[in-house]
C-alpha cells in the first residue's frame, strides 16, 4: 500500500509562506487506478512528483508497504515510474529501438534474448507492437503516448505515476490510453495514479482523489464523487467547489473519511474475546500492511 500521511510542501512566497499541498492523507492499494483531479493549479502534478520523489514534503510522512521512505529507505530501483505531461522521444528512431535502447539503459545484467523478451513484452502491454518499425516521428498523439509508456514499463514497476497523458487527445484516444492505463494497472497488481482533467470514463477507475488548493477534498469511487458533491455528473464538481472555500471542503472531507473510517472499523472486526485490559492500548492508527 502507499500511504500519504499528512503530506504538506511549504515554499516561501512573495507574501510570506504559501502551501501547495496542506496536510494530504490518501492510502492506495496495489492493483488500483486512481484519477486523481482537480482545477488547474491545485496542485496535482505537485502531489505526484512528490510522491514520485522529485519534490520534497516540507511536513508529514508517504509509506510504502508500510515503510517510511523519507527514513526507512526510498523506492528501489525500477519500483516506481513517473510519465511526466510532456515526455520527449527521439523522433528518427523507430519505437522498437526507442524501447531497445531504454531497456540498456535502464535494466542491468539482462542477457540479449531477455533484453529481447522485455521490449516485447511492453511494447505488447501498450499496444506498439503493430507499430513498432515505426519512426517516432510519423506516430500520432495516442501512439506518442503509448510509446512514452512503454519507455517507462521497462522495469516492471510496481507504481506507475501519469501527468496528464491524454491531455490534448481526440476523445477515442484518450478512451484507448484510459483503458489501457486501467489494464496496466488491473492485469500486473500495479497501482496506478493519473493526472487528469477529464473523468469521461470514470467507471474505469477504482478511485478519485480531488484536489483544490492543495487540499485534499475528497477520495472514493465515482459514483459516491456524485453523491458526495450532491451533483448530477462528475463534470460539475470543478463548479461545485467553488462554491465554498477549499479549507471547508477540506474540514468536512476529513469529518466525512474519519466516520466512515469507523464505521468500517466496526464492520471488519469481530472480536472473539473481550480484549485483556480495559483501556489497552488504542492501535487504530497503526499501519495495516499487506503483504
Ligand atoms: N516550484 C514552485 N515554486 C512555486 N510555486 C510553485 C512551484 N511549483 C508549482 N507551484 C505552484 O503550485 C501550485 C500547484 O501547481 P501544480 O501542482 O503544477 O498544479 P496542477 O498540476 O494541479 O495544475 C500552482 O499555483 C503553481 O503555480
Ligand atoms: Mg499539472
Amino acid at each position: 500500500m502507499l500511504e500519504l500521511r499528512d503530506v504538506s510542501i511549504q515554499i516561501e512566497g512573495d507574501d510570506g509562506p504559501r502551501l501547495l499541498l496542506d496536510a494530504v492523507s490518501a492510502r492506495f492499494r496495489p492493483g488500483e487506478f486512481w484519477a486523481v483531479i482537480g482545477p488547474s493549479g491545485c496542485g496535482k502534478s505537485t502531489l505526484i512528483k512528490t510522491v514520485a520523489g522529485l519534490l520534497e514534503n516540507t511536513a508529514g510522512a508517504i509509506f510504502w508497504r508500510g515503510r517510511d521512505l523519507d527514513k526507512e529507505g526510498d523506492f528501489s530501483v525500477g519500483e516506481l515510474a513517473y510519465v511526466p505531461q510532456f515526455s520527449i522521444a527521439h523522433e528518427s528512431l523507430t519505437v522498437d529501438e526507442s524501447v531497445g535502447y531504454a531497456v540498456r539503459l535502464r535494466v542491468a545484467g539482462l542477457s540479449a534474448t531477455e533484453r529481447k523478451a522485455r521490449r516485447e513484452k511492453v511494447l505488447r502491454e501498450t499496444g506498439l507492437t503493430p507499430f513498432a518499425d515505426r519512426p517516432v516521428r510519423v506516430l500520432s498523439g495516442g501512439q506518442r503516448r503509448r510509446l512514452a509508456l512503454a519507455l517507462e514499463l521497462i522495469s516492471d514497476p510496481a507504481i506507475l505515476l501519469c501527468d496528464e497523458v491524454t491531455s490534448g487527445l481526440d476523445p477515442r484516444s484518450e478512451d484507448e490510453i484510459v483503458a489501457l492505463l486501467a489494464g496496466l494497472a488491473h492485469d500486473a497488481n500495479r497501482l496506478v495514479l493519473s493526472v487528469t482533467h477529464s473523468l469521461r470514463q470514470a467507471e474505469l477507475y477504482d478511485g478519485v482523489a480531488v484536489l483544490f488548493q492543495g487540499r485534499l477534498v475528497f477520495l472514493g469511487k465515482g459514483n459516491e464523487l456524485t453523491d458526495y458533491f450532491g451533483i448530477a455528473h462528475h463534470e460539475g464538481v470543478f463548479n461545485r467547489l467553488a462554491d465554498y472555500e477549499p479549507e471547508q471542503w477540506a474540514t468536512v472531507w476529513r469529518r466525512y473519511a474519519a466516520e466512515v473510517a469507523a464505521a468500517l472499523e466496526g464492520i471488519g472486526e469481530v472480536r472473539e474475546e473481550p480484549p485483556a485490559e480495559a483501556g489497552a492500548e488504542d492501535k487504530s492508527d497503526e499501519t495495516k500492511e499487506e503483504a
